[in-house]
């Protein structure tokens, strides 16, 4: 193998499964907060990453909403979206499909426009200036109502034109697909794609509501499904793309410790997995962090790091248009 390093980072990568919220950084957080008088529970950036020690999802979750208190204008938003696609551009990311929480916001008045016309005025300059194309995937936050994510659709209306698709994130267990069907029904009516975190905590059965209720175009995370045979088999038939985000797994106690994680069992088995981070400011890398500790937890091979590069824009939302000068790109590589 080439210098694992140097191959990785000049691999032309999609990343799958960013939460946009998740990108912000302590020092931006201090940053915004005195920007914007707001108050945080911690006194200095040391003390903020000091607190990110989660034994579970919801523990790291009571902490991210609490950090996303200080996002409250447009500059906000866009601010925080270009600090991840400048880190993100130099991780070899080519493009990125990012997750946004709008109920996070709109919850504390902050009105959707505010937070969708600063992510799209980033993502027009991060391709004009770094040339790293995106789209955006609106979540509907899980443990509130599916009255409320249909609220949240309607809120969004004026801007279907710019939205990829849509989501299910925040508490898991407890919050089955199902309990969404209605909402993903009138989202795919609108045109939208759809995903769905599903099996990072909860059990198998959710990825099967995923697939079979929701009718997703993609599973986030899905770890969990290894644990039933015959979901692996009908992922694997359907050419399902998993959004595997390895260093989040290991922060949030989904795994013990990274050679214990089962990317490398799911590339085997014929799953079709990227590697992706999650909220890189809150668990320890980037994309490019994910895939270096990743591949040598794991021992990946060299092909097995081209198939993920190449899975990452298969997987993706691009056209195969679109998605076909990347692919080329890692051929060339390959061949070298
Ligand atoms: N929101 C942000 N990150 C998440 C994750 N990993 N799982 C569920 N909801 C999230
Ligand atoms: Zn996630």
């Amino acid at each position: 193998m080439r210098d694992l390093e140097t191959f990785i980072a000049g691999l032309p990568k999609a990343e799958l499964h960013l939460h946009i919220e998740g990108s912000l950084e302590p020092e931006l957080m201090f940053e915004l907060a005195r920007r914007n008088n707001v108050a945080l529970p911690f006194g200095s950036v040391d003390e903020v990453r000091a607190a990110y020690a989660f034994s579970n999802l919801q523990d790291f979750l009571d902490i991210y909403y609490q950090g996303a208190a200080v996002l409250l204008t447009q500059q906000d938003f866009h601010d925080l979206a270009m600090a991840y696609f400048r880190r993100a551009a130099a991780d070899g990311v080519r493009h990125a499909e990012i997750f946004f929480d709008p109920q996070t916001h709109t919850a504390r008045g902050v009105p959707f426009a505010v937070v969708a016309d600063g992510l799209l005025s980033a993502m027009a300059e991060a391709e004009a200036d770094l040339g790293v194309t995106s789209k955006l995937i609106l979540c509907f936050l899980r443990h509130l109502s599916e009255d409320e994510a249909l609220a949240t659709l309607d809120e969004a209306t004026p801007y279907l034109d710019r939205l990829c698709g849509v989501g299910l994130d925040s508490s898991e267990i407890g919050h089955p697909p199902a309990k969404f069907a209605r909402v993903f029904a009138a989202a795919r009516e609108r045109g939208l794609r759809l995903v769905c975190h599903a099996g990072e905590e909860g059990p198998p059965a959710y990825v099967w509501e995923a697939l079979d209720v929701l009718a997703v175009d993609r599973i986030d995370h899905g770890n969990r499904s290894l644990e039933d045979e015959a979901l692996v088999r009908r992922l694997v038939d359907l050419g399902m793309t998993l959004t595997v985000c390895p260093l989040s797994n290991l922060k949030l106690c989904v795994v013990n410790d990274l050679s214990a994680h089962p990317l490398k069992r799911m590339l085997d088995l014929g799953l079709t997995v990227t590697i992706n981070s999650d909220d890189p400011a809150y668990f320890g890398g980037y994309v490019g962090e994910n895939w270096l500790q990743t591949a040598r937890a794991l021992s990946l091979t060299e092909a097995d790091l081209l198939t993920l590069a190449r899975n990452s824009f298969t997987g993706s939302f691009l056209s195969p248009d679109e998605a076909a000068p990347h692919l080329a790109a890692i051929d060339a590589l390959a061949a070298k």
